[in-house]
């Protein structure tokens, strides 16, 4: 794709902090764009960015209603060429603690099943779906379980796709952040991030690395190059990342606390 203008962009958790940061770059790049999420006020409030060009449709895409009433609005206004399934939730916990059912609804079979739906106008307009994973889509960490497997389910399901898809015209592309600050993480997550020296992106490098992948059409991408050869150690030689993890599990476990997926955290 040589440039964004005059597409049109369905882009699902458009009210939070990384889904913020992308919308003004879609618009800077020319693009219309159907915004999502849950809270009506917050999505009307982002229309002033650019009249005319932003359209919201605030729903939870967890219930297959909603997902066929937002195809229909996509349709109404003209179709999409570009579906990023950014929409997620995070928790960081015990894994006693964790609502496994709304992290792998809301990160792996809610994104799946609403590709399932736009794919066939995808195929029509030769378009691109982009799923946002994360670095913890590839390492497994402790406090994460639920996350880790919703993000590792998203990252092969990218790949089968990919494969699948291999002889068409439409892209299917994967792109994992490292933490960045958004109200994603909660202040215990922040915390320990701070005392693991853990570096942490702006919601706006996130933004730029999306657009550079939408032009580009490069497959997969990982942010921060020490997560990218963590995240290269861990698939070959997994022992060596059992350990320096293991060395820092009771001050991981220090941060851990009850929470519900409701009130979630995350990376
Ligand atoms: N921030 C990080 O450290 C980080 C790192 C790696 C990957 N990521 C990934 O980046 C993506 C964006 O995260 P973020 O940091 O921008 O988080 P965020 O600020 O909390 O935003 C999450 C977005 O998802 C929407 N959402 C959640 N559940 C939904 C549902 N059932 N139906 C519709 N919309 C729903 C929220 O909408 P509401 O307004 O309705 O809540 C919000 O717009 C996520 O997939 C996340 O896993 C984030």
């Amino acid at each position: 794709m040589n440039s964004l203008q005059g597409k049109r962009a369905l882009l699902t958790g458009a009210s939070g902090g990384i889904g913020k940061a992308v919308l003004q770059l879609l618009l800077v790049s020319g693009a219309e764009v159907v915004v999502t999420g849950r809270d009506e006020a917050v999505l009307s409030q982002l229309i002033s960015e650019a009249p005319g060009r932003v359209y919201p449709f605030a729903t939870d895409l967890n219930d297959e209603k909603n997902r066929q009433a937002l195809y229909a609005f996509c349709l109404q206004v003209g179709g999409i060429d570009i579906l990023i399934n950014n929409a997620g939730i995070s928790q960081f916990s015990a894994h006693a603690e964790q609502d496994f059912s709304a992290l792998i609804t809301t990160n792996l079979l809610s994104p799946m099943q609403l590709t399932q739906l736009f794919m066939p106008m995808l195929k029509q307009r030769d378009g691109t779906v982009i799923n946002i994973g994360s670095t913890f889509g590839s390492i497994g960490y402790a406090g994460f379980s639920g996350y880790c497997a919703s993000k590792f389910g998203l990252r092969g399901y990218t790949e089968a796709l990919q494969r699948e898809l291999a002889d068409s015209k439409v892209r299917v592309l994967y792109l994992a952040p490292r933490a960045t600050r958004t109200a994603i993480n909660t202040p215990q997550v922040d915390a320990l991030n701070r005392a693991l020296g853990q570096g942490v992106d702006s919601p706006e490098q996130v933004a730029k690395a999306l657009i550079d992948q939408l032009i580009s059409g490069r497959k997969r991408r990982y942010l921060g190059s020490a997560e990218n050869i963590f995240v290269r150690l861990n698939a070959l030689l997994p022992g060596l990342v059992d350990k320096a993890l293991g060395s820092k599990l009771q001050r991981i476990k220090q941060y851990f606390k009850p929470t519900s997926a409701k009130n979630s955290v995350g990376v």
